[in-house]
């Protein structure tokens, strides 16, 4: 499976902090945004990976990230002249795709709890069909909602609509099996003028060949859209850290304790960094001076 992260978009719940700045690249506590759903696709087993901005963004992206080998990954570019639509992903990835399943992370999206590296690697197993997730939050007429009928199967999807059939967002992380872009290609602008991930969502649906499984509320889904909870999100990820030791979103870590690069690499990755926190954490690795890590035996609690 390959990955696509849609890090485009004008941002504008966030003017005037992007104006010049995509929102992509704007901190969340100690770490560009993009780390994040980087990070979910590393966890997932992902190596080879389309990254989708603007034609003035993706030049520091590329800056970031370059092509990926100093991680043990794959980064492919490719740009979107203008804000398409989520779906709009696989039009432009259709050649870095080259028939293969994808999954597609939107780049202001932030996934967190305890299993979610072992549910993501099954998630990255599909071979035939869509599967999507849900999330229970306050706000659902933000975002694309799943209306449910009483057995608890899925009926239909809402794109942020006024009044929700349910409290079920869908989170910006879907895995699509090889029909994708065949599938996409079908689709045509909505009323916004975009190309509708929610509707590509429904042909999958009608073909009954969607998988929709719920996130519990051990698991954190933040987005960073807005200023209210890009803070949030920040304060949420330093009270983690700090309280743990341990970061969040770490790439050079994962990249390590995934045997993708050695403690050598781990050593000059760190080195330039080393008068931040951030940097100091990845010498720590390199030197071995991390606690002892015993392997968790509590289940997430899902419900209290
Ligand atoms: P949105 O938050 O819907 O849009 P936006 O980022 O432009 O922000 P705003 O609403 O404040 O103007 O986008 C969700 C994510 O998808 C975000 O990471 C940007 C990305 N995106 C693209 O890269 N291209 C697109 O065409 C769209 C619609 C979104």
């Amino acid at each position: 499976m390959k990955g696509i992260i849609l890090a485009g978009g004008t941002g504008t719940r966030l003017y005037p902090l992007t104006l010049t700045v995509n929102k992509q690249l704007m901190p969340v506590y100690n770490k560009p945004m993009i780390y994040y759903p980087l990070s979910v696709l590393m966890l997932a087993g992902i190596r080879e990976i389309l990254i989708i901005s603007t034609p003035n963004s993706l030049p520091l992206f590329q800056q970031l990230f370059g092509d990926g080998r100093q991680w043990g990954l794959q980064f492919s570019y490719m740009e979107q002249p203008h804000p398409g639509g989520v779906a709009e992903a696989f039009i432009l990835g259709r050649s870095f795709l080259d028939g293969e399943p994808a999954c597609l992370v939107l780049g202001d999206n932030i996934l967190y709890g305890d299993g979610l590296g072992g549910l993501l690697q099954q998630a990255a197993r599909l071979q035939q069909g869509a599967l999507i997730f849900g999330y229970q939050v306050s706000n659902p007429q933000n975002y694309g909602v799943i209306e449910f009928d009483q057995a608890g199967r899925v009926l239909d999807f809402e794109e942020k609509p006024e009044f929700p059939k349910s409290h079920y967002a869908i989170p910006g992380i879907y895995f699509y099996d090889s029909q994708v872009c065949d599938l996409a290609a079908t689709l045509t602008p909505s009323a916004r003028g975009e190309l509708e991930i929610t509707d590509l969502n429904r042909c999958y649906l009608n073909r009954g060949q969607l998988q929709v499984e719920v996130f519990g509320r051990g698991f954190a889904w933040l987005d960073t859209g807005t200023h209210e909870s890009l803070h949030q999100a920040s304060s949420f990820i330093q009270s983690l850290e700090e309280r743990q030791g341990l970061k969040i979103a770490c790439v050079e870590e994962i990249a390590y304790q995934r045997g993708y690069i050695s403690s050598e690499q781990l050593h000059r990755l760190a080195e330039p960094l080393a008068k931040s926190d951030y940097g100091s954490y990845l010498m720590q690795l390199v030197n071995g001076n991390t606690y002892q890590t015993i392997p968790a035996r509590v289940p997430v609690l899902e419900a209290i």
